[in-house]
């Protein structure tokens, strides 16, 4: 198939023409044609290539020949419904469940993140017949109606009357930004006791807790990594209160933290979710999800007497995909790999601490990292227009990457799993250039911004001072004075 069939003006009129304005596009002013990806890399319509740090989807790499051969041959032979007895369906639930505890036993194949989501908060319902939810702060969890619901990240532009009453928003878990930060000497706990804080104004109302739903590390939210123990407190306090604790791996999880299987297990072996979704890495690229429960929540979900039909969730092509994505992460030890080099990224980025002071944090697990930039160490400023720079120069050298987080401030690492420690130093080296030109035309030095860890006093009175307004790329290029709000996700 040739690569590109229409030339790049016309792809861009065409999409200007017919497709909704609403769905966003990386580099607005300058987008990217990409015709084909293998591995870590993508090419564009003229051969260029690109290394991709950021597409956490195509897991085993683009275009994983295993994944591909194993589509297509099912694809040859039969696609259908879950109706029908098919040894795809229960071969790749069986492998699923080896990667998880064994309570999470029984699978609902789904479609996207989204999807298995939305079905996840029905099980919770169902389950428990309580009806509120509690989500954490910037948490995104899908774009169906019931998920904006339940994720800050996109309802914080509605008005509160649009928003949810049964919806109580949790601080998020992070400890250099949040609530409760590094110098705490109990973070977890005293993020735990903020659930039961919103448990108790739930009673108060006269209402109950169907479920705390939140991304095992949040992504979205500015590459959060919660402090240990925080999630089996929450547990406890949800399920005390009849509720279910629902973790989100859909951008986590298949080995992407390295040491573990599922981003949840960084909380330790004694913390086991009620409900885990799965999404994005999942089919490599080929729409399909997962959602895995206990057999006492899968039965009080049968015993409401409705039937569960889901036209494509679990049909053999995309278990065959799944199985394959399984097989490639065990054959090419693609978890072994995301800790080694996800382990040498985030050194190489940690020291070009002492150098940077734009560098506020770097934070990670594995082959999920975030830095987070800032003007100031102390105010914890954050530095978005330079995230902004930082990326669109990146691309300029061919590197693709993205900022995220409330205040987009947070350069995100999430790339395919066969990332390699070259990828890491290449990109590492040309963000280190990116900062020195920065630092130097907005005439920074390190000597003259102490650290939040030796100023954790001054960091903590300041907390408030962080949403203003930040200097932009706008669509055409030039710069523009605005509010960071407008998101480009994956
Ligand atoms: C944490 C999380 N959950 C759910 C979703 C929704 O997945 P999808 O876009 O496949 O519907 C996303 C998508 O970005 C996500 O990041």
């Amino acid at each position: 198939m040739s690569a590109e069939r229409l030339e790049k003006k016309k792809t861009i009129d065409l999409r200007k023409k017919h497709i909704g304005p609403s769905c966003k596009i990386f580099f607005s002013h300058d987008p990217i044609k990409i015709v084909r990806a293998k591995g870590q890399y993508m090419y564009d319509e003229k051969g260029q290539r690109y290394l991709d740090c950021i597409n956490n989807v195509a897991h085993v790499g683009h275009c994983h020949p295993d994944v591909v051969k194993a589509g297509a041959q099912q694809m040859e032979v039969l696609n259908t419904n879950t109706r029908f007895l098919h040894d795809n369906l229960v071969l790749f639930a069986q492998k699923l469940q080896a990667t998880l505890p064994d309570k999470l036993c029984v699978c609902y194949f789904v479609n996207s993140g989204s999807e298995a989501n939305d079905l996840a908060l029905r099980l919770a319902w169902q389950y428990t017949g309580n009806r509120d939810v509690i989500t954490l702060e910037n948490a995104y969890h899908g774009h169906v109606s019931s998920l904006i619901d339940i994720s800050p990240y996109k309802f914080h532009q509605l008005s509160d009357a649009e928003q949810s009453q049964f919806v109580h928003v949790a601080p998020s878990p992070d400890v250099y930004r949040g609530k409760y930060r590094a110098d705490h000497p109990d973070p977890a706990a005293a993020y735990a006791d903020e659930v039961g804080n919103i448990i108790d104004h739930v009673h108060k109302k006269g209402r109950k807790v169907a479920a705390f739903i939140a991304e095992s590390l949040q992504s979205c939210g500015g590459q959060v990594i919660p402090p240990a123990g925080y999630f089996q407190q929450v547990a406890e306090r949800v399920r005390g209160a009849g509720g279910v604790f629902i973790a989100d791996e859909v951008q986590v999880g298949f080995g992407r933290v390295g040491s573990h299987f599922w981003a949840f297990q960084l909380q330790g072996e004694d913390f086991v979710p009620d409900i885990v979704t799965m999404g994005k890495p999942i089919g490599n690229g080929h729409p399909m999800s997962c959602v895995v429960t206990s057999r006492e929540v899968a039965e009080a979900f049968t015993s409401s007497g409705m039937e569960y039909f889901n036209t494509f969730g679990g049909n053999p092509v995309s278990c065959a995909i799944g199985l394959a994505v399984l097989d490639v992460i065990e054959k090419e030890d693609l978890r072994g790999n995301a800790l080694r080099v996800g382990g040498h990224l985030s050194v190489l980025l940690e020291e070009l601490k002492d150098k940077h002071p734009l560098l506020g944090d770097v934070r990670g697990r594995g082959l999920f990292v975030g830095v987070e930039l800032v003007k100031d160490r102390v105010k914890l400023t954050p530095a978005t227009a330079e995230a902004q720079e930082v990326i669109y120069r990146l691309k300029e050298q061919h590197i693709l990457l993205s900022a995220d987080g409330p205040h987009r401030n947070v350069l995100k690492f999430k790339p395919p799993l066969c990332f390699t420690a070259e990828d890491a130093e290449l990109v590492v080296g040309k963000i280190d250039q990116i900062l020195t030109e920065l630092e130097t035309a907005l005439g920074l030095k390190p000597s003259e911004t102490p650290t939040a860890e030796t100023e954790s006093g001054k960091r903590k009175a300041s907390r408030d001072e962080n949403g203003h307004v930040e200097l932009t790329h706008d669509d055409e290029g030039r710069r523009q004075q605005t509010k960071p709000k407008k998101r480009v996700r994956t």
